[in-house]
C-alpha cells in the first residue's frame, strides 16, 4: 500500500546486501463494492460499470511516461493495490503487466501482488490473475467471525474468507491475508485464538493491523459521540503484545511494525518502501518515490478516479505532486521507514543522506530506556515495548 498507511532471530537481508537495486511498480486500482466504516484510503463506490479498457489504456500511458523519466530500471516487484484490485477483469491485470514489461526490464524472480478482497466471487479469478502473471495475493479477512466482520461492515463472511484463501492456496506458491484488531470488544485471548487459527490458515504472511479511527470516517463520528468504544491503552498494548508473542512462537515473527512471516517470505514489495529504495506509483492516487538526477522526488498523483483519467490521456500522467526532498527531508523519511522494521536500520546511511549524525546521548537514553538496541555494528533497532510509541523514538531520533 503507498496511498496512505505497524525482534529478530532471521532479519531479511538488508538493503545494500543484494538488494541494493530494488525498484518496485505500485498499481492503484481505485474502486471498491462498498465503502468500509473504518478506511480512509482512495477507494470509491460507483454504481455504473467501470470502463476497464479506458483505464487500462491510460495505467499503459502514465507507465510509459514515468518509465520515460526513470529509465532502464529492473522491476523487482510490483503491487496491486486498492481500493479492490480483485475486481479488475484478469485481463485488465495482464494488460497493465504487460505495459511494465513493455517499458522497464522485469525480473526473472520478480514478485508480483494483487490485494483481493475474499468473497466467492473474487475467488473465482485467482486462476486468472495467475495466468496474467500475479505470483501472490494479499486477501482482506480483516477477522475470522462473523460478528466482527458485519460490525466492521464487510460483504464477506467468515467461512466465505477461509474459502478464499483455500482456493488462494491452490492457485499461488504465495499468499497473505490482512487482520485488523483491536476492534471494539475484543480481548488478549480473543484474539489469541484467532491468532493461531490465522496462523493455521496463513502459510508464510500474515498482515496485522490494529484498528486506526481515521478522521473522516463514519467509525470517526462514532467513535467520537461514544458509539464505538475501542480498547485502552492498557489493552491495546496486550493486544499488540499477543501478536508478536503468538506469531513468534509459530514460526512468524514480525519482520516489520504490523507485518510477520516466516524468514524469506517477507513481502519484497514493502520492503522496497520500508528500505527507502525507488519505486514507481501507477493509478489515481498513487505515490511514487523517483531517483532522478541524484535528487529523490516525491510523487503523487490525482486521487479522483475519472479527473485522473482526463489528466493521464491528456498529459501522459496524472502527477499532482512532484517535491524534490532534501537532504534532511530524505534523511527523516529514512529514519521513520527504517526503524519500523525489525532490521533496523544503519546509522551511517542516515549520516550519509543528512550530512549529519544521529546524536549519540539521545541513542543512549532511548536504549536505557529499552526503546531501542544498538548492534555492535552500530545498527539500531526499535525494540517489542519501543514500537507502541514509534512516532515518538523517531521524533527523538530525529531532533
Ligand atoms: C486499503 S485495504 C485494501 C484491501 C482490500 N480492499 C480489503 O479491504 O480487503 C488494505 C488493508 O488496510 C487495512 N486497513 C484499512 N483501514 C484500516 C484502519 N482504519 N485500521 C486498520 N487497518 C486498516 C485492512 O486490513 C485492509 O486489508
Ligand atoms: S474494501 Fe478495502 S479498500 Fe475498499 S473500503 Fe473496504 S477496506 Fe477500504
Amino acid at each position: 500500500m503507498t496511498d496512505g498507511k505497524h525482534p529478530h532471530p532471521n532479519p531479511p537481508p538488508q538493503a545494500g546486501e543484494g538488494n541494493k537495486q530494488a525498484f518496485g511498480v505500485y498499481v492503484h486500482w481505485p474502486f471498491c463494492l462498498s465503502k468500509c466504516p473504518y478506511c480512509d484510503f482512495n477507494s470509491h463506490v460507483r454504481h455504473a460499470p467501470i470502463d476497464e479498457a479506458r483505464f487500462a489504456s491510460a495505467f499503459a500511458r502514465e507507465i510509459e511516461t514515468t518509465a520515460a523519466r526513470i529509465p532502464g530500471r529492473q522491476v523487482s516487484s510490483i503491487f496491486l493495490g486498492g481500493g479492490t484490485p480483485s475486481l479488475m477483469q484478469p485481463h485488465t491485470v495482464g494488460a497493465v503487466l504487460d505495459a511494465i514489461g513493455k517499458h522497464w526490464q522485469v525480473a526473472d524472480d520478480v514478485e508480483v501482488t494483487l490485494e483481493a478482497n475474499p468473497t466467492s466471487v473474487e475467488a473465482t479469478r485467482f486462476r486468472g490473475y495467475r495466468a496474467a502473471g500475479v505470483n501472490r495475493v494479499s486477501l482482506g479477512v480483516q477477522a475470522l467471525d462473523d460478528a466482527s466482520l458485519k460490525a466492521l461492515g464487510r460483504l464477506h463472511t467468515a467461512r466465505e474468507a477461509l474459502d478464499a484463501v483455500a482456493i488462494a492456496r491452490t492457485a499461488f506458491d504465495r499468499y497473505s491475508f490482512d487482520l485488523i484488531y483491536a476492534r471494539p470488544d475484543q480481548t488478549p485471548d480473543m484474539w489469541a485464538d484467532e491468532l493461531k487459527l490465522a496462523i493455521s490458515e496463513a502459510a508464510e504472511h500474515l498482515s496485522l493491523y490494529q484498528l486506526t479511527i481515521e478522521e473522516g470516517t463514519p467509525f470517526f463520528g462514532l467513535h467520537a459521540a461514544g458509539k464505538l468504544k475501542t480498547p485502552d491503552e492498557a489493552v491495546a498494548r496486550a493486544l499488540y503484545d499477543v501478536t508478536q508473542d503468538v506469531c513468534a512462537a509459530h514460526g512468524l515473527p514480525s519482520y516489520e511494525i504490523s507485518n510477520h512471516a516466516r524468514p524469506g517470505a517477507e513481502c519484497k514489495h514493502n520492503l522496497v518502501y520500508w528500505r527507502g529504495e525507488e519505486y514507481a506509483g501507477v493509478g489515481p492516487g498513487a505515490h511514487g518515490r523517483l531517483d532522478i538526477n541524484g535528487t529523490r522526488h516525491a510523487v503523487a498523483t490525482e486521487k479522483r478516479p475519472e479527473a485522473w483519467l482526463m489528466r493521464v490521456e491528456a498529459n501522459g500522467h496524472g502527477v499532482t505532486t512532484d517535491d524534490l526532498l532534501n537532504s534532511e527531508e530524505r534523511a527523516d523519511e529514512f529514519l521513520l521507514m527504517g526503524l519500523r522494521l525489525a532490521e533496523g536500520i544503519d546509522p551511517k546511511r542516515y549520516a550519509a543522506l543528512s550530512g549529519r549524525t544521529l546524536d549519540p546521548a539521545r541513542i543512549a537514553i532511548l536504549r536505557d530506556e529499552g526503546a531501542i538496541t544498538v548492534d555492535a555494528d552500530g545498527r539500531l533497532r526499535v525494540t517489542q515495548s519501543g514500537f507502541p510509541v514509534l512516532d515518538a523514538v523517531v521524533a527523538d531520533l530525529a531532533a
